[in-house]
This record gives structure tokens, C-alpha cells and sequence, in this order.
């Protein structure tokens, strides 16, 4: 039988404003671990939670403490710390921790209410998905890993507009309106969270079209911050030098714009950093693979686990670009770092544990 220490859940905190891509950063990650991850089985169909076999996802907007017209008589927004109860957070999360099951509320985001709890068992990996997984320092020091994704206000805006303007008939100058509302607050709570992330997804317009506000060719950015346990970040060519790489050529297949690599060290928020840079699209996701062999520290289990990831999901959003790319990249990190903590606790339990 297991020792309550052994059984530990590992949490991972994955920070970004709404609409940002966490739940397709969540299916390449859960599909990294080997599963899809699916809502609870006979529960509330509004439910918000992901499970699989090892992971489960839970949508920290859960812990509304007001719900959506709560909200409006106080004049909050659902990205005002007084519209969440951190409490409530922080006991769950460590009782989740530890091993005991919680009744988590549901954040109904149909009716904007809050629905009764659902039983969430302890799993092998918990991921705390949301707007403010790093906010309480209560809640951040219990997390083994911490992702902030960064998307900068041009992109932002160009996945608003193709979403709400195609997809729901908003009009632009109301999915302006709806962006400069939330901004103050987005700045003054959900922002600063980027400090405390081991590894930073930065998302911003492409550098290689002068002028360009399309948003349709991105640069992305993946910092990593070096000294994390358990984490030891991705580097092109040698670690902690200094690289350019334009790998379009003979081997790998560019239209215009083109793609240009980035390696180096740099300083984040005063803190030691190494920065993997992808400006430009994939033409042929199956080239990857020349990418991919100029990397290492990847984690990867066999010779081209990122591209065959990547071309599994071809169909997910930003599979032609950095998004993608790195997303897979931070998945197979933390399948590591998850692999690398059972292993530590297995070297450090009693030897009463182990079978004669
Ligand atoms: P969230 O879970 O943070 O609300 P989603 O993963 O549901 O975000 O993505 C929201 C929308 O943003 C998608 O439907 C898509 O239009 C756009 N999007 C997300 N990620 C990307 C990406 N990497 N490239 C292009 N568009 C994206
Ligand atoms: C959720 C989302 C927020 C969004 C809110 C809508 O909580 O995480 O990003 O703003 O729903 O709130 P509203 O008050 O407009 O219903």
C-alpha cells in the first residue's frame, strides 16, 4: 500500500486572460500524457473540468465568488480578486495535494451562476487553469509548475475579432469596447502573475513583414527560467550561447514571410532566463522534424515525439506556428518534471513500502 507521501498530486498552474488559448494549450498537454481528456462521466453538462487517466483540469473561474450578477450590482469584473474566493482556492488545492477529495463549485459560464459542487478526486497531475492560478501566494506555493501565457494586445485583438466577429456577429467596435473594459484590471491583476511563472508563452506580431497587424504570422517567444527543479530548459544548438538560425533551405520547405529561429539568455523581471524564439509558419508540418533535431534538452521519449505530436493535432489553432510548437514542447517538459517527482519520492520512501 502507498504512503500518503507517495501519493502526492503534482499541481501545474497555467495563468492567461480568457480566450487566449489555455484549453487548446490543455488538449496538447493531456494528449502528451496519453489520453483525452474528457468532462466528468453523469455530472453537470456545464461542468468545467477535464479528466484522464493521469490529469485532471479544473477551470479556476470555479471560484467566482460572485456570480454574473453579483458582479454587475458591485461593479466587478470576473478578473477583480473580490469577485473570487482565494480561500476557498488555496483549501482545495492542498487538500487536492494531499490527497483528499473536495466538492469543488461549478461556475455555470451559460447562466452565469454558480451550480451546486462536484466531487473531484485527487489526481496523478492536477492542472489549475484560469486568470488567477499565481495570484495568492498561498495558492502559487503550492504549485510544482507555473505556465503564464502572454498574448500580446495585437493578437489579442485579431483572435477576438476572428472569433466574435465571425463566429458570434459582434461588431468591431464592440470587441473593442469589450478588451479597453477589462484591460485596467487585466493590467493590475492578471499581468503581474507573469513574474512567478517558470516558463512564459510570449505571443506577439511577426517581425519578419514590416508593419504587419494582420496577427496572422506570429513571433513567439518561450522564456524559461533556469534553476526550476525538475526543469532544465530547451536549448538550439548550445546551451547558453547566443543564436540566429534561418532553417529554411534545402531542408525545409519556406513561403514567405519565412521563419527565423532565436536562442539566448536573457534577464526576466531580474531573473536568469533562456529565451527560445520562433518568428514565421510552418509550410510542412512533417519538416519539423529537421527543427526539432537541432534542439535538445526536449524531453522527448524517441527521435521526432514533437513532430509526430504536432501532426497529430494539425488541426488544433497555431499547429503551423510557434503557439503550437511550444505548447508541445512545454507538455513534454512537464511530463519530465512529473516523471522526475514520482521518481525522487519513489528513491526517498521507506523501504517498508517496497514489496520483499
Ligand atoms: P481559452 O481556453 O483561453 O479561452 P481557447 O483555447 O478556447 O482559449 O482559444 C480561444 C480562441 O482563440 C480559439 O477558438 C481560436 O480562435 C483562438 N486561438 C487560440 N489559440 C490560438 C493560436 N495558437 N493561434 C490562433 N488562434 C488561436
Ligand atoms: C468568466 C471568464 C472571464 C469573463 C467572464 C464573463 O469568468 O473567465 O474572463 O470575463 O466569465 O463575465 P461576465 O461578467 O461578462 O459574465
Amino acid at each position: 500500500s502507498c504512503s500518503a507521501g507517495e501519493a502526492k498530486t503534482v499541481v501545474i498552474g497555467l495563468a492567461a486572460d480568457s480566450g487566449c488559448g489555455k484549453s487548446t494549450f490543455m488538449r496538447r498537454l493531456t494528449s502528451v500524457f496519453g489520453g483525452a481528456a474528457a468532462p466528468p462521466k453523469g455530472g453537470n453538462p456545464d461542468s468545467n473540468t477535464l479528466i484522464s487517466d493521469t490529469t485532471t483540469v479544473i477551470c479556476l473561474d470555479d471560484y467566482h465568488s460572485l456570480d454574473r450578477t453579483g458582479r454587475k450590482k458591485k461593479g466587478v469584473t470576473a478578473l477583480d480578486p473580490r469577485a473570487n474566493n482565494f480561500d476557498l482556492m488555496y483549501e482545495q488545492v492542498k487538500a487536492l495535494k494531499d490527497g483528499i477529495a473536495v466538492e469543488k463549485p461549478i461556475y455555470n459560464h451559460v447562466s452565469g451562476l454558480l451550480d451546486p459542487p462536484e466531487l473531484i478526486k485527487p489526481p496523478k497531475i492536477l492542472v489549475i487553469e484560469g486568470l488567477h492560478p499565481m495570484f495568492d501566494p498561498r495558492v502559487r506555493e503550492l504549485l510544482d509548475f507555473s505556465i503564464y501565457l502572454d498574448i500580446s494586445n495585437e493578437v489579442k485583438f485579431a483572435w477576438k475579432i476572428q472569433r466574435d466577429m465571425a463566429e458570434r456577429g459582434h461588431s468591431l467596435e464592440s470587441i473593442k469596447a469589450s478588451i479597453e473594459a477589462r484591460k485596467p484590471d487585466f493590467d493590475a491583476y492578471i499581468d503581474p502573475q507573469k513574474q512567478y511563472a517558470d516558463a512564459v508563452i510570449e505571443v506577439l506580431p511577426t517581425q519578419l513583414i514590416p508593419d504587419d497587424n494582420e496577427g496572422k504570422i506570429l513571433r513567439v517567444r518561450l522564456v524559461m527560467k533556469e534553476g526550476v527543479k525538475y526543469f532544465s530548459p530547451v536549448y538550439l544548438f548550445d546551451d547558453g550561447s547566443t543564436i540566429s538560425w534561418i532553417p529554411c533551405g534545402r531542408k525545409l520547405t519556406c513561403s514567405y514571410p519565412g521563419i527565423k529561429f532565436f536562442y539566448g539568455p536573457e534577464s526576466y523581471f531580474s531573473q536568469e532566463v533562456s529565451v527560445l524564439e520562433m518568428d514565421g509558419q510552418f509550410d510542412r508540418l512533417d519538416e519539423l522534424i529537421y527543427v526539432e533535431s537541432h534542439l535538445s534538452n526536449l524531453s522527448t521519449k524517441f527521435y521526432g515525439e514533437v513532430t509526430q505530436q504536432m501532426l497529430k493535432h494539425a488541426d488544433f489553432p497555431g499547429s503551423s506556428n510557434g503557439t503550437g510548437f511550444f505548447q508541445t514542447i512545454v507538455g513534454l517538459k512537464i511530463r519530465d518534471l512529473y516523471e522526475q517527482i514520482v521518481a525522487a519520492r519513489k528513491a526517498t520512501a521507506p523501504l517498508r513500502a517496497t514489496k520483499a
